[in-house]
């Protein structure tokens, strides 16, 4: 018997029993489809999307969206202006419920879960997801304070002594400790722009989230920061699940394993960063990627 290609394999085939493996095998199929390789095939989904669509109020602004996220991977979201990364980011995390007149249809589900469901507890979530936004945005409080904040709301602290130890750690890992360890008590806006995106970066990851979202996090940074930002994100995929909204397409192509290119609210083409890159099927990627309209 001659082996089949995998994107010849029809769905029946590989679909598995109950939805906790269903969204780990359509990650797989989806991923040798899209890279053709089979590389990476047995990684687990941590996020699953199906048909998502969401409105403003009439205006439709994703149609029918199927993604999933692979975890301890950072996957790229790229596209031209207003295609609708944000507006994704924010159905996992449900931010898109903070915003009048905005409505999701469709699953999104964490670990299998559907964050919609209607006991889902969205605090509870959210200390799940970290995120990072385009604009450094500490807290008008001390670099501690910035980080302590989080851990100590969810109540992942004992005494003082564990929460130092959260914030010192925390600030470590996202590569700003030895920068700011003789001033932990100075307003975190004192920081230069990179340092404070690095603080946001430490108070996202100090609640353990398991998933980070990050928003554009370097389009206010110079290259040097930006440098030290791409550096931290691939050593935090060996603990967290990162989703990364970029223009930058360098970036994209250095930082992520998978990437995802949208087009006016569609999700045009996915799958590894290397097949995006290299092979898209898709017209539109390829003008996009090589800068003819974007
Ligand atoms: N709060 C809102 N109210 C109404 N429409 C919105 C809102 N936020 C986004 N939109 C619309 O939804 C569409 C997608 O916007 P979104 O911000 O998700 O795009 P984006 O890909 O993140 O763009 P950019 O790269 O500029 O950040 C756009 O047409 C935008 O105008
Ligand atoms: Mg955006």
């Amino acid at each position: 018997m001659t082996e089949r290609e995998p994107d010849m394999m029809p769905e029946a085939e590989v679909e598995a029993e109950t939805p906790e493996t269903q969204y780990r095998a359509s990650f797989s199929l989806k991923t040798k489809d899209a890279a053709g390789t089979g590389a990476d095939a047995a990684v687990p989904a941590k996020v699953t999307a199906r048909d998502v669509c969401v409105f403003y109020g009439k205006k439709q602004a994703l149609f029918n969206v199927n993604l999933d996220v692979a975890q301890h991977r950072v996957t790229a979201l790229i596209g031209p202006s207003g295609c609708g990364k944000s507006t994704f980011l924010r159905c996992i995390n449900r931010m898109n419920d903070t915003i009048d007149g905005c409505r999701v249809q469709g699953e999104v589900r964490l670990d299998g879960v559907d964050v919609n469901q209607k006991n889902i507890d969205v605090v509870q979530l959210r200390s799940r997801i970290g995120m990072v936004f385009q604009k450094p945005n500490p807290f008008p409080k001390s670099i501690y304070e910035n980080v302590a904040y989080g851990p100590r709301i969810h109540g992942l602290a004992a005494n003082g002594r564990e929460l130092d130890e959260i914030v010192e750690q925390s600030l470590r890992r996202a590569g700003l400790f030895d920068e700011v360890h003789d001033r932990l008590h100075s307003p975190g806006t004192s920081l230069s722009g990179g340092q404070q995106q690095r603080l946001c970066i430490a108070r996202a990851i100090a609640i353990s989230p398991e998933l980070i979202l990050m928003d554009e996090p370097c389009s206010s940074l110079d290259p040097i920061a930006t440098a030290k930002i791409e550096e931290l994100i691939d050593e935090l995929r060996s603990r967290f699940t990162i989703v990364i909204v970029t223009h930058n397409m360098q970036q994209a192509a250095r930082v992520s394993q998978y990437t995802a290119f949208f087009h006016l609210g569609h999700l045009v083409e996915f799958g590894s960063t290397e097949y995006i890159f290299t092979n898209p099927t898709e017209e539109r990627t390829q003008d996009y990627i090589t800068g003819r309209f974007g």
